[in-house]
């Protein structure tokens, strides 16, 4: 069982003036892992805010993963991508260019968001755009490879040695 969190980046959301929909797809989609939710929070576009709570979920030890959704685009507040890279300590553009090329083939929208995943310790942050249909679209691009790669982060397997059989094939 993995321990994940979710932090959702809006302005909105933040003040209580919008439903946090999102936050209920991951919820919903991590379920599948099987991975229970730990953490989670609502926080504006406030790039030091971002920063602060990530480095503290991840700091705190027992968190395998962090979803943001939210403030990836080109909006002058869209500073989610900068306050990821200020906490992690190794990159995996893997999963951001996964979600991006599936996401591509639905939508050429899927080319404006800045999203990047990253490393901070043992816990994997992978930032969502902020719809609900961008982080179904986005995060069921990247589910089949979380199990292998969260494990792997905890240490307990080796790089190449699947922590489950490949789906679908
Ligand atoms: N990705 C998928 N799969 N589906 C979508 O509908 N919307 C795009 C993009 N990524 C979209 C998507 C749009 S319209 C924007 S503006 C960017 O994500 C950034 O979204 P954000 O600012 O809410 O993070």
């Amino acid at each position: 069982m993995f321990a994940a969190a979710i932090l959702t980046v809006s302005d909105k959301g933040a003040r209580g003036e919008r439903e946090d929909r999102s936050g209920q797809v991951i919820r919903d989609l991590l379920g599948v892992l099987p991975c229970h939710i730990a953490r989670y929070e609502v926080v504006p576009d406030e790039r030091p805010l971002i920063a602060v709570r990530l480095r503290e979920w991840a700091d705190a030890g027992g968190l395998d993963l962090i979803v943001t959704t939210g403030g990836t685009g080109l909006a002058p507040r869209d500073v989610t991508p900068e306050a990821t890279l200020d906490v992690v300590e190794r990159l995996v553009p893997g999963l951001a260019e996964a979600m991006r090329a599936e996401s591509l083939k639905k939508t050429p929208m899927a080319m404006l968001s800045r999203m990047v995943a990253g490393v901070r310790g043992r816990t994997l942050i992978v930032n969502l755009p902020g719809s609900p249909k961008a982080v179904q679209e986005c995060l069921e691009a990247i589910l089949p490879a979380l199990p292998h790669g969260l494990a792997t982060l905890r240490g307990s397997v080796g790089d190449h040695a699947p922590a489950e059989p490949p789906t679908g094939a």
